[in-house]
């Protein structure tokens, strides 16, 4: 089959990218228009792959949509905005990206009659206390990314229910791994502490994340995309719920750090307290999350350890005046 995978340049799409090269026949394109988050880079052992191609566009670029659907079998939308922090600071592109773009994209599918996946995320159900979110509970997004997320979800759906476009939606918990930006939590800390810098950690550090390994997600991905039903929603949550303060302790302890790192500054305004979601849909599909949180969280502090050519750049780039903003009082002495 001939994929188009869009945001296939990012944390996600790119091990997508590299596990179904590796495990399928298939020809994949990535379509991507390369943000600060998207990186070449993060394809570079796949790039000579004769079954890989590259289109530098963004998803609401309608004619060059066209073009690279043209002959593709389905389409995967890993393409999005995915930082929270950044949609409280500025949501303009997190409002085109995923409400323009989608549309864009499902329009294009329905021309070609292609199948249609939407990478989505549990952040759509807002916060849960007790308990773990079926796919069929309320959509009570609590950030601009989750909002603009879960329009972009009913849209498909509305595609689906209006034109009989044959669509899946995959909710991923909180993914982890390598090739992530590190403006999320893990890598950020991971750099962090092996530069020997202080750790942020939001409010109390009680919030409690279903921290899922990036390949387990890939491979649901494509578990959907091959047996999920059509106009169906899977839930794909990791196997370990852990709480952020946790989660920053063990890093320190694998990076041989201090802990006397760690500081506690402002909450992110409406941080979700919990998230958890039921997957029984998607393990039905033969899917399961095989990595646990020590195992994959050993794994992502080695890759970071040994793969500086790839974070340097970014380090030493634009992220450092990310960083000032966001932190920069916070942390100041
Ligand atoms: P990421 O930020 O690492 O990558 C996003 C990719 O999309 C980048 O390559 C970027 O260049 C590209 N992109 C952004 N806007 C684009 C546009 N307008 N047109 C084309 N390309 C564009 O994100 P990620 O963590 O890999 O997330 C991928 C998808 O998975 C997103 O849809 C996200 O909502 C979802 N998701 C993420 C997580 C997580 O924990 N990271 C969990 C569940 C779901
Ligand atoms: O749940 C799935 C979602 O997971 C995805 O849809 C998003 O794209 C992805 O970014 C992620 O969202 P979170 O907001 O949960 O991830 P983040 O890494 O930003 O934060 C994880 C937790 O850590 C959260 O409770 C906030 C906290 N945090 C985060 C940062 C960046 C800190 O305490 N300090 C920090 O510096």
């Amino acid at each position: 089959m001939r994929l188009l995978v869009c945001g296939g340049a990012g944390f996600i799409g790119s091990n997508f990218v590299r596990q179904r090269l590796a495990s399928t026949d298939d020809e994949l394109v990535v379509l991507d228009k390369l943000t600060y988050a998207g990186r070449r880079e993060s394809l570079r052992d796949v790039e000579e792959n004769p079954r890989f191609s590259f289109v530098h566009a963004a998803i609401e670029d309608a004619a060059a949509v066209a073009r690279a659907i043209a002959g593709v079998g389905a389409v995967v939308n890993f393409a999005a905005e995915t930082h929270v922090d950044r949609s409280i600071a500025e949501p303009d592109a997190f409002v085109r990206t995923h409400s323009l773009g989608t549309y864009v994209l499902l329009e294009a599918a329905r021309a070609h009659g292609v199948r249609y996946l939407q990478v989505s995320t549990d952040e759509v159900y807002g916060s849960i206390e007790e308990g773990s979110f079926s796919e069929s509970s309320p959509l009570e997004p609590s950030s601009p990314y989750s909002a603009t997320k879960a329009g972009a979800d009913l849209l498909v759906a509305s595609y689906h229910r209006t034109f009989g476009l044959e669509t899946l939606i995959a909710r991923g918990s909180n993914n982890y791994g390598p090739y992530q930006y590190p403006e999320k939590l893990i890598p950020l800390i991971v750099l962090n502490a092996l530069h020997g810098d202080r750790l942020p950690v939001y409010g109390d550090g009680r919030n409690v994340r279903n921290w899922l390994f990036v390949e387990d997600f890939a491979s649901a991905i494509s578990r959907v995309l091959e047996h999920g039903v059509a106009g169906e929603i899977y839930n794909v949550g990791g196997p370990d719920e852990v709480d952020n303060l946790t989660v920053v302790q063990r890093i320190v302890e694998l990076c041989g750090a201090d802990q006397s790192l760690i500081e506690f500054v402002t909450d992110r305004p409406g941080h979700d307290r919990r998230y958890s979601l039921g997957s029984e849909k998607a393990r039905a599909l033969g899917w399961s999350a095989g990595t646990r949180f020590e195992q994959g969280i050993e794994r992502t502090v080695a890759w970071y350890r040994d793969n500086a050519w790839w974070w340097e750049p970014i380090r030493s780039g634009a992220y450092r005046e990310y960083y000032e903003r966001q932190y920069g009082r916070a942390l100041a002495d």
